[in-house]
């Protein structure tokens, strides 16, 4: 009893210790903890977990990803209607809203507003109700949907690490928050986490998503938590409402006439700046950009300074909401049909405009895959002047019917490369009449373009191609990769026309002479002429020259797995690198392996398996890596210890084993080499079977795979034992 009770203790310490570290990296982004530490952390918790499976809890920070939705997203309704907002578009509807609200009160009775950044995701319900140790877990998480009923959500929400999967005790004390609550806010994909996912999508051949709102509404639906926690998906709260009507099967139809007074009734706390700063210290996210302000002047400086922050937050926002602070006043101004009269969202320009294809240029990428590029009369589009636009592939174009001399829709999104959404087709605006081409050879080396089949993209296969290693030279640099600050484009460009780097490895023979005759174009204004000046001035003095030496010579101590990434092999991404260093511990058996070899190795599949062995039969590239050797890089790291008992079998697991849990059991598998996948088919290997199997092993039976329980895993496993 003791000791079962000390190590539920342990566990539970672990546990709390784990949501800390989660917390300071999720939600305040001040990690303290590597990500190597945590990891140790966490497979403690789940080896002890794994042992121990009756102590489990849901909001332990192992089960994030747990069973799929089976039927779907099932309609739930909202607990109180979720509203909209009503928009101002400029300054004279701002101040005609707050000269509305003021002459709504006594003469002498002072407004605050909170102004809050507009978040441009998705907005969700998460509703919180008590558990028997006093905690407050997260029950349901749903979808706007009509504002009335939305989807459950809840498998996938819980993936999302800022979003608690329970608050403590002492901090719904200290948060002033009783055990049953409901908080609304915003799902978003942060940028990185929207590029990420699209150079995913384009590695497979699929269209990138045109925008990270969309990105995240078609996440928030996948039936796969796998992929959701995958995702990156972050949560900002913004909204906290009493929870005594929780679960409740349908909305009353007292609540739904009476969106007034329920509503307005409903705020837990005195006002809205009081609710965030609750919010906060109960572990939600909440965005630190928020301001209480006395007057509708200090809206607008805060709409100015949102603007500019604009570029540089690293998730969309669309506008300002401004909501009267005090909770009491809120009641007083209560609502119209569908939106609150004490709040208002105020939305910025449209990134969006209209202007000319001029022509369309050839991009040659690392990877030698051709880009089209739009080259555009300059338009300012939401304050910054765009020139030039993505037109991604050869499909796009033809998509999108555009010829040389048509006028386009030009937006910029998440991803600061603008784009060309559409061409316009009305009376004011002619058609181009000049077909846009797409070349045959390479604009850069003259070499005949290829196109593999199934593949949406032409590349250029001339590894020396002068467009490959500039492209080639900044991914190495990259801060991911070499991480080799100052070595921008301008540089990269130089070093290249100057013929001071003809190959990835004579970065590492630079001197400072070398970086000296580096020098870029200066354009200065003549207030007394009015005329452009146009000068070279050398790039580097010779700090910044001596500042770039010693980061190339710092670059020497990046370990195997960066060294691998930064080859720039197609596919290998910074996952794929990790795996590829791991398995075989150096670069030597890494080059000497084929792809039949790598194929075996989990989560490494033939596209990937072909493009790492192709890049070492490269003759090219067997010379850097010689030369980058002698330099040398680090060419080993320690070997993961993994067996192949398994491999080459796939395994579908299904039902509750006995004492695995299922993420143990796959760990288990793929550790022996093994791979676990999540449809039987003919191709699956054996099914691991527990209790309450379903669907799975009925179809397993129909097509004769091998049904295993837990003690025949093991057996399988332990062949010796
Ligand atoms: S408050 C009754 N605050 O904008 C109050 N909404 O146009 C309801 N949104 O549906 C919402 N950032 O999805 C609020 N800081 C913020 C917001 C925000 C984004 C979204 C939300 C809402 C839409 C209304």
């Amino acid at each position: 009893m003791t000791s079962s009770l000390t190590l539920e203790h342990q566990i539970e310490a672990l546990r709390e210790e784990l949501r800390h570290h989660e917390h300071l990296y999720y939600v305040l982004d001040r990690p303290v903890l590597s990500d190597a530490e945590y990891d140790v952390l966490y497979n403690r918790l789940r080896a002890l977990e794994s042992a121990h499976p009756e102590l489990i809890t849901p909001d332990s920070p192992t089960q994030r990803v747990g069973g799929k939705p089976r039927d779907g997203f099932v309609k739930t309704p909202h607990s109180r209607p979720m509203l909209s907002l009503d928009n101002a578009y400029s300054e004279d509807d701002l101040r005609a809203w707050d000269t509305r609200l003021r002459e709504a009160l006594p003469s002498s009775e002072p407004v605050r507003y909170v102004c809050e950044l507009k978040l441009d995701g998705l907005s969700l319900a998460l509703l919180y109700a008590s558990s028997s140790d006093g905690s407050a877990q997260l029950q349901r998480g749903v979808t706007r949907g009509d504002g009335t009923i939305g989807e459950d959500v809840t498998s996938n929400v819980r993936t999302i690490r800022s979003v608690p999967l329970s608050v403590s005790p002492s901090k719904l004390a200290a948060a002033g928050l009783p055990t049953s609550f409901e908080v609304r806010g915003e799902i978003v994909l942060p940028h990185a986490a929207f590029r990420k996912l699209n150079q995913d999508r384009e590695a497979q051949g699929i269209a990138p998503a045109a925008n990270p709102r969309n990105a995240a509404a078609g996440t928030i639906r996948t039936l796969e938590p796998n992929i959701v926690a995958q995702r990156r998906l972050d949560f900002y709260a913004y909204f906290l409402l009493h929870g005594n009507d929780m679960g409740a099967p349908s909305i009353p139809r007292s609540l739904r006439d009476g969106w007034e007074n329920t509503q307005s009734g409903e705020t837990l706390l005195a006002s809205q700046s009081a609710a965030l700063q609750s919010l906060r210290t109960a572990g939600f996210r909440v965005n630190t950009h928020a301001t209480t302000v006395d007057s509708i002047d200090e809206v607008l400086v805060f709409i100015a300074s949102a603007e500019g922050l604009r570029d540089s937050l690293g998730y969309d926002i669309d506008g300002v909401v401004i909501k009267v602070d005090s909770s009491a006043q809120q009641r007083r101004f209560g609502f119209t049909g569908k939106a609150p009269r004490w709040a208002i969202a105020y939305k910025f320009t449209a990134r969006a405009a209209i202007t000319q294809l001029q022509d369309v240029l050839f991009q040659v990428g690392r990877t030698g895959k051709l880009t089209p590029v739009a080259a555009l009369t300059p338009v300012l589009v939401g304050g910054t002047t765009v020139s030039r636009a993505t037109l991604h592939n050869a499909d796009e174009i033809v998509r999108l019917g555009a010829r040389i001399g048509d006028f386009v829709h030009v937006e910029r999104g998440g991803d600061v490369i603008p784009k060309i959404v559409s061409v316009v087709e009305d009376v004011q605006h002619p058609r181009g009449n000049k077909d846009i081409l797409f070349p045959t050879h390479c604009p850069e080396c003259a070499s005949a373009l290829v196109r593999t089949e199934g593949e949406v993209d032409w590349r250029c296969i001339n590894t020396n191609c002068p467009a490959r290693l500039l492209e080639e030279l900044l991914h190495f640099a990259a801060r991911n990769a070499m991480n080799i600050e100052g070595l921008g484009e301008a540089v990269a460009q130089q070093l290249l026309e100057k013929g001071k780097v003809k190959s990835l490895a004579d970065l590492y023979s630079l001197n400072d002479t070398d970086l000296f005759v580096l020098e870029h174009e200066v354009v200065r204004f003549n207030k007394k002429t009015g005329q452009e000046v146009k000068n070279m001035q050398s790039i580097f003095k010779s700090k910044g020259a001596q500042a770039l030496l010693e980061e190339i010579e710092g670059s020497k101590i990046a370990p195997l797995n960066r060294v691998i990434f930064a080859l720039g092999i197609r596919f290998v991404g910074e996952r794929t690198a990790q795996i590829l260093a791991a398995h075989f511990g150096s670069m030597k058996d890494l080059r000497d392996s084929s792809a039949e070899e790598l194929e075996k190795i989990n989560e490494v599949g033939p596209r990937i398996a072909q493009a790492v062995a192709e890049y070492f039969r490269e003759p090219h590239n067997v010379e850097l890596i010689d030369r980058l050797e002698m330099v040398p890089l680090i060419f080993s790291t320690e070997k993961r210890i993994t067996t192949s008992t398994l491999a080459g079998l796939t395994f579908v697991l299904t039902g509750t084993l006995p004492t695995l849990t299922r993420e143990a059991a796959k760990e288990l598998i793929e550790s022996a080499g093994g791979r676990v996948s999540g449809t039987v088919s003919k191709k699956t290997d054996y099914l691991v079977a527990g209790e309450d199997s379903g669907s799975k092993l009925d179809k397993a039976r129909s097509l004769g795979v091998p049904v295993l329980d837990e003690p025949a895993l093991h057996a399988l496993l332990n062949p010796l034992k």
